[in-house]
């Protein structure tokens, strides 16, 4: 007599997009946040990254240069009992101005409800998704708390560029498992502040030194002015162009004034505000380089530092220092009470790690790149 096939408790749905987050259709949202920081603080010990409800609604909300494929993985919430209980997500990312044969997939269990096949179930329905959308290559991060001991057996080198990652990683053995590669590491960084204010200065003083008069520098908030939006399109899409990425499968991203815009108004729907030093070349009359700060009320110790670019021609003058010794003096100013500014950079990018190492930032963790052709990506459900 065969034993009969276990019942899953769990059940994939595609969850429901709310636009405001007191609506009953926005549980999943609420679900989804819960789940991000429970994984965030079991794998990281932080949750600095996790999405709020906030981020993923405005998200969805606005899908103008990225489509979004989501599911959950869910327990309970059949009848009239209460919502669903979140226990596995995943999203799918297509950009639609540029980079369209990416997708990019993001997968997240619950600890104590992984090793069940929920991971798998949801990768191969999103695999199916890219397929379908006709994309070729898959790209995944797997965030790391640090890194594993250099001759460490399971220390894994990237393709390309210094850093090391654990193989037994749950996230890397599972990207491993579906076929993506380890293409280069990214390093989070963390800037303890407020620096004292003779520091920035003197970083500030030394780099304008440098930089000489053919500079004029600009800092406001929020909204990006009028005069130089197309400007600060300009740069975004420098920055795209240049960073360097090892090996990953990235094109130059195509912005305009209409892009900003959009990002701009993500910021404020998320409830975010934004710090900006521009650097304008004051004989020409153009923006050659920019640096941004950003932060959200309800995380008061917190600040992300963004995009800094400065565009080839204007390189070694120390604009990128001066930029954020400004920026940050101006921070300072505004938001006392901010304990940490965090920021990403890939391993491979050798001139701006120089610039934040100089002002004090010290490595926290960071990031495994992966990639595959979706052609070569393997499905992961048993049976
Ligand atoms: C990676 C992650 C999503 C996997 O979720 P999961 O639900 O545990 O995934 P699965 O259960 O499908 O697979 C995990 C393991 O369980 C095994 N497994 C799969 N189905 C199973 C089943 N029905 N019964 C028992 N074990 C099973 C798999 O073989 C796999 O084993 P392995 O680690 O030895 O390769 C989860 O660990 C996680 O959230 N990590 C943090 C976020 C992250 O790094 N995401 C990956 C980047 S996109």
């Amino acid at each position: 007599m065969s034993t009969p096939a276990a019942t899953p408790t769990w059940r994939l749905v595609e969850p429901p997009r709310a636009d405001r987050l007191d609506a009953p259709e926005a549980w999943a949202y609420h679900g989804i946040a819960a789940l991000e920081r429970a994984v965030a603080l079991a794998d990281l010990g932080h949750d600095d990254f996790a999405p709020r409800a906030v981020d993923l609604l405005v998200a969805d909300r606005h899908q103008e240069h990225a489509r979004r494929h989501r599911l959950v993985a869910v327990a309970g919430g059949e009848g009239d009992g209460p919502a669903p209980r979140v226990v596995g997500h995943g999203v799918l990312t297509l950009p639609v101005s540029d980079n369209r044969h990416l997708a990019e997939v993001r997968v997240a269990v619950l600890p104590e409800h992984r090793g069940r096949g929920i991971g798998s179930a949801v990768a191969d329905r999103l695999r199916r998704i890219a397929l379908t959308e006709g994309r070729t290559t898959v790209f995944a991060e797997v965030e790391l708390a640090d890194e594993p001991a250099p001759g460490s057996p399971v220390a894994l080198a990237p393709r390309e560029g210094p850093g090391l990652v654990s193989a037994a990683l749950p996230g890397m053995r599972f990207a491993r498992r579906a076929g993506l590669g380890l293409e280069i590491v990214a390093r989070r960084s963390v800037l303890d502040v407020p620096l004292p204010d003779d520091v920035v200065e003197r970083f500030a003083a030394d780099a304008a030194a440098r930089a000489g008069d053919a500079y004029r520098l600009h800092t406001w908030q929020d909204r990006m002015p009028e005069a130089w939006v197309e400007q600060l399109a300009a740069l975004e899409h420098s920055l795209s162009e240049d960073e360097p990425n090892g090996g990953l499968a990235l094109e130059a991203e195509q912005w305009d004034g209409a892009r900003i815009r959009v990002e701009e108004a993500k910021r404020a729907e998320r409830g975010q505000t934004l710090l900006v030093t521009a650097a304008e070349h004051a004989p020409t009359g153009t923006l050659v380089g920019m640096t941004i700060l950003e932060w959200a009320d309800d995380r008061p110790e917190l600040t992300e530092q963004e995009s800094t670019v400065v565009l080839p021609g204007h390189r070694g003058h120390r604009l990128g220092m001066l930029l954020k010794a400004v920026n940050l003096r101006e921070h300072t100013r505004l938001r006392p009470a901010a304990r940490r500014i965090s920021t990403w950079n890939n391993e491979t990018n050798a001139p701006m790690l120089a610039i934040n190492v100089a002002l004090g930032f010290r490595p926290a963790g960071g990031a495994a790149e992966l990639q595959a052709p979706l052609a070569d990506v393997v499905p992961l459900s048993r049976g």
